[in-house]
């Protein structure tokens, strides 16, 4: 009988999926920038493109710790991610609905990151090898950061915008209160100005 597998081999599994996922989003996050009108937001990729590089290397410093071999083997979730991500780009949506569209699609990536690097953090204590959690947990951090950087672009003044386009169909809605208005008056004018 073929000897069972330990959580060595789960980590090391574990490790090759995150490798795969990030190759995948270096592609992927390119187009995500491209697709992207607001300035701050194609910033935003492109800095956690730069970022993803950069995890790329301290995976590969991770292998080499292991002395496993670097290799990454198929992600099926960050692969069913970016597909969803690609679909939204087909639509034929508003600027500003893009742009939150793509906020979504960036964030749902950037949180499977965060449950897969949160497992490799606990897995790599777990296992006694700190100076790999130390890479990971780097790793994370960045994960968790580009996630608020996006929730921070999205709630001050993105989602706003959109929803300013949207209300146009109903605008016999006077139930709004005054004070929101103004907000979203004022979250349009940001959004315009970061363009210029
Ligand atoms: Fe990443």
């Amino acid at each position: 009988m073929a000897e069972r597998g330990s959580l060595h081999d789960a980590f090391v599994d574990e490790l090759r999926d995150a490798y795969d996922a990030e190759k995948q989003l270096l592609k992927a996050l390119p187009k995500l920038a491209k697709a992207s009108t607001d300035e701050e937001l194609r910033a935003a990729f492109e800095s956690h493109l730069e970022e993803t590089r950069g995890q790329v290397e301290k995976l590969e410093q991770v292998f080499g710790l292991l002395d496993e071999k670097v290799r990454g083997k198929h992600c099926d979730g960050i692969a069913g991610i970016i597909e969803e991500g690609k679909s939204v780009m087909e639509e034929d949506f508003d600027d500003q609905t893009m742009d939150a569209c793509l906020i979504a699609s960036g964030q749902r990536a950037e949180h499977y990151e965060m449950a897969a690097y949160g497992t490799l953090v606990a897995w790599a204590k777990a296992l006694g090898h700190e100076e790999a959690a130390g890479l990971l947990e780097e790793i994370l951090d960045e994960e968790k950061a580009a996630d608020e950087k996006l929730s921070e672009l999205a709630e001050g003044g993105i989602n706003q915008a959109a929803g300013q386009g949207a209300s146009g169909e109903d605008e016999d809605d006077e139930s709004e209160a005054p004070a929101s208005r103004t907000s979203r008056k004022s979250a349009r004018k940001k959004t315009a100005k970061s363009r210029r």
